[in-house]
């Protein structure tokens, strides 16, 4: 029987150096499959913006669209800890605004935490979340929500100026009361320097083995997203195939008269 992870946990399985497994789920069915096969961390990730209404990038997902995926989620975790993504301008606008919305995801929603992304400027929005007791998981590197600053989807941290600064926005992160930060899309090197540098965990997407945990999209890790691939999101299975497979045996026999058959009948 797996036991419910806490955020003690997750800071606990950092001290004694258990790595921390972490996945998106947008949806019931998904959410208590991963559950059932013992997954430490579920993200409600704005990544269903890509994946599920199919934006091109995470900036049109909004509180109402979070909040839908996040209750269907939420009906189907038992055991793991739920954390879910603030949307871009849910959090940017004012502390005010963050607080207003993170209290929705944990009053209407059932998180457990929320994540946004960013640096020293999301600082004082967290020492203020985490004050009136709304963990917040912090998220550097290649961060989604910024990605018409960055100009492109490539990895982050890989000159000097940009590592000092993600080095300085962990320990920031940190410091504002972060339990965990994920760290995108950076250089294994750096992401092995912040980890060893923090007590709280490191969450790694394409940030190399040395982070205390890692997180994938579920689509990319069971390939059933195959619009992209990425380096870092090794395959798993191939939902992909299979739901191509199933779904064209089925039309061929329903047109050949073949189903349904006498026992599928009344
Ligand atoms: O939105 C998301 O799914 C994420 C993870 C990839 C970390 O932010």
């Amino acid at each position: 029987m797996n036991k419910k992870i806490r955020i003690s946990t997750i800071l606990k399985m950092k001290s004694e150096k258990q790595k921390i497994t972490a996945l998106t789920a947008y949806d019931y069915t998904f959410a208590y499959l991963l559950d059932e096969s013992g997954v430490d961390l579920i993200l409600v990730g704005d990544s269903c913006g890509n994946v599920c209404a199919g934006y091109e990038t995470t900036l049109p997902v909004t509180m109402d669209e979070m909040l839908y995926h996040i209750k269907s989620v939420r009906r189907g975790v038992q055991h793991a800890l739920l954390v879910g993504d603030m949307p871009f301008m849910s959090y940017q606008e004012s502390i005010e605004s963050a607080v207003h919305n993170a209290g929705r995801f944990m009053k209407e929603g059932g998180v457990e935490a929320v994540k946004l992304e960013g640096g020293e400027p999301v600082c004082p929005t967290i020492r203020r979340l985490v004050e009136i007791g709304i963990p917040v998981m912090g998220h550097l590197g290649f961060t989604p929500q910024s990605v018409h600053e960055f100009g492109g989807y490539g990895v982050r941290g890989a000159s000097e100026i940009e590592a000092e600064r993600i080095r300085k926005d962990a320990l920031a992160l940190e410091e504002a009361g972060a339990f965990s930060i994920v760290l995108e899309k950076v250089p294994a090197q750096l992401a092995k320097t912040v980890s060893e540098s923090l007590k709280i965990p490191t969450i790694g997407i394409g940030a190399g083995v040395d982070c205390d945990g890692q997180v994938l999209v579920t689509y990319d890790l069971l390939g059933l997203f195959d619009k992209m691939q990425f380096r870092f999101a090794r395959r798993y299975a191939d939902l992909s195939g299979s739901i191509r497979k199933g779904v064209s045996d089925y039309c061929s026999d329903v047109r050949a008269g073949k189903f349904p058959s006498k026992e599928e009948s009344y």
